[in-house]
């Protein structure tokens, strides 16, 4: 198994421009990571009831698709979007500007307030050191009451190498091709997962990989994923 890099991503430290994140729009679909999601969030809501989701680490892409896709197929929801990234929560709030159920808020995935009946977390957790990482599941497990979908890299070269030529196609930004397949390295995998769990306090989930991204399927109370 590849090791666990700990080098820090560029993004994490230097300041990014909205055209940084806005690049995200095209690997979230390309990957299918924006399908995905909403797939596995779709089988947490309620079809006659409210549905509040909470996104963390927002960034400025997945609020508008699930917003759209949300309301196309006719779901009752409100969501709210939280990312420490000032930049991310402008661009997220200008592209759901449309939707007076959706609110972006700036700030530290622990500081949002409210609870929420299903979270999403995309391509966040490997940012996140294991302390880091578990304070923060368990946070988010505290919130919710039916459940979280996580997104996430596989750590592996194949993942790595598809990760790494997609980004070099698409893309000429620097930070782009340094921190795309160093999120990859950066990842957890399956073992480290069940810690990071274990140390959060949650007993029940279910990881599915879909190259190269990962999925971690976390139900609570009566649902199931
Ligand atoms: C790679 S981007 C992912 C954006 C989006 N979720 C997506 O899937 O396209 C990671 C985002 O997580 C945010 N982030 C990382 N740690 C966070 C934390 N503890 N609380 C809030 N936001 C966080 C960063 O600011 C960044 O915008």
């Amino acid at each position: 198994m590849l090791p666990r890099s700990e080098e820090k991503e560029w993004s994490d430290s230097s300041g990014v421009s909205e055209k940084f994140y806005a690049y995200f729009k095209l690997p979230n679909a390309l990957f299918l990571n924006r399908r995905l999601i909403y797939g596995y969030l779709k089988k947490f809501l309620d079809r006659e009831g409210d549905n509040s989701i909470l996104d963390v680490g927002c960034g400025g892409d997945l609020l508008q698709y699930l917003a759209f896709r949300l309301e196309k197929d006719g779901f009752r929801f409100s969501m709210t979007g939280v990312d420490a990234n000032a930049v991310a929560v402008a661009l997220a709030k200008a592209r759901t500007k449309a939707w007076r159920n959706v609110r972006v808020v700036c700030g530290q995935a622990e500081e949002v307030d409210g609870s929420y009946h299903v979270a999403v977390v995309s391509q966040v957790l490997h940012h996140l050191s294991p302390a880091d990482a578990s304070y923060m599941l368990k946070f988010v497990y505290g919130t919710v009451s039916r459940g979280i979908v996580i997104s996430d890299f596989v750590r592996s070269r194949a993942a790595y190498w598809l990760v790494k030529a997609g980004i070099y196609l698409t893309t000429n930004d620097g930070v782009h091709r340094h921190d795309g397949p160093l999120s990859v390295l950066r990842s957890y995998a399956d073992e480290e997962i069940g810690r990071l769990m274990r140390e959060a306090g949650i007993r029940s989930f279910s990881i599915r990989n879909v190259l190269p991204r990962k999925f971690i399927i976390i139900p609570r109370g009566r649902e199931q994923a």
